[in-house]
């Protein structure tokens, strides 16, 4: 079994059996995460490099973990520190690190588009952990999975993100997957937050918090992302926390069955109050755990022989 392509890029455009196969071989490795000796050979003797232009916590180490423990070698590279302080290009960069004959490449950047750009300057596989505002494929993989292994299904399901819809990579990769699987999706947020005519995407927009959770079996809670310009797009972190901020009131007197998902870093206070986000609603750090099983699926059907 392979994917349909030599890269992950994005959702967009994701065949189903695509989302699919990654989904059950991540079921396969989540199992081996459990084992005393948390390692399998399969990729010995393949070398990863992880390119992070931008700053990261989960995905960084979780794919730097699911390497390691699929065997692989790898190598890490972040802007800070490195010779592109110096003046040295992108393209130059890259195909430096290339000539130390790496296999696959994990990138993350600020600009979008650049993991595609990857693609045409080496000859490496590439895999896209998060470009500017367009996509974060391993992020909605996982949350896909994390959300499959509490509910079953996608078929009809409900599901709202809810937030900086405008400057979410976290976003659009969710809705291109989400609907590809079958399930009911909307966005909830403030005008001032909302790409236009988003409901081209086939998504439903709500503008009442109280609603979306009253509404949806799912709620994928975004970051308010104050260092892409969100801060303009609202009057005040605190006003904000008022009318859109997840809380454990809003969800007792909505919905109690409500399952909440953050991809993380949680501003709390702001877009997820304390109590939600340490509650019994959430399963933000099962999200975490079920990112290395999922990394490490994409990784191996990837750079497999
Ligand atoms: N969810 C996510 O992408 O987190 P990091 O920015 O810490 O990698």
């Amino acid at each position: 079994m392979s994917l349909t392509s030599k890269h992950l890029l994005g959702m967009q455009n994701a065949p189903v059996e695509d989302i699919n196969l990654i989904l059950d071989t991540a079921r396969t490795f989540r199992e081996v995460l459990e084992r005393p000796v948390k390692k399998v050979p399969t990729l010995q003797g393949i070398t990863i490099c992880n390119l992070f232009y931008e700053n990261s916590t989960r995905t960084r180490l979780s794919f730097e973990l699911a390497e390691k423990r699929l065997s692989a070698d790898t190598i890490n590279f972040s802007k800070a520190g490195s010779s592109a302080a110096k003046g040295e290009s992108f393209k130059d960069t890259v195909r430096n690190i290339e000539a130390m004959k790496v296999d696959m490449i994990v990138v993350r950047h600020e600009s979008a588009g650049v993991p595609l750009f990857l693609t045409k300057v080496t000859s490496a596989k590439v895999i896209n952990a998060g470009d500017g505002i367009h996509e974060h494929p391993t992020q909605a993989l996982l949350d896909l999975y994390s959300i499959r292994e509490k509910k079953g299904k996608f078929e009809g399901l409900k599901v709202c993100i809810v937030g900086d819809i405008a400057h979410s990579r976290v976003a659009l990769s969710n809705i291109f997957a989400l609907k590809t699987l079958g399930a009911e999706v909307s966005v909830c947020g403030p005008l001032s937050m909302m790409p236009r005519h988003i409901e081209k995407l086939g998504v439903k927009v709500l503008h009442r918090i109280d609603e979306a959770i009253a509404e949806n079996d799912v709620i994928n809670v975004l970051r308010i992302q104050l260092e892409r310009e969100a801060g303009s797009s609202i009057p005040s972190v605190r006003e904000y926390h008022n009318y859109f901020g997840v809380t454990a009131e809003r969800i007792e007197n909505n919905n109690p069955d409500i399952l909440i998902l953050h991809p993380g870093p949680i501003n709390r206070g702001v877009e997820i109050s304390s109590e939600v986000a340490d509650g019994p609603y959430q399963i933000i750090l099962d999200q975490v755990t079920n990112g290395v099983a999922v990394r490490m699926a994409v990784l191996y059907l990837l750079g497999g022989k």
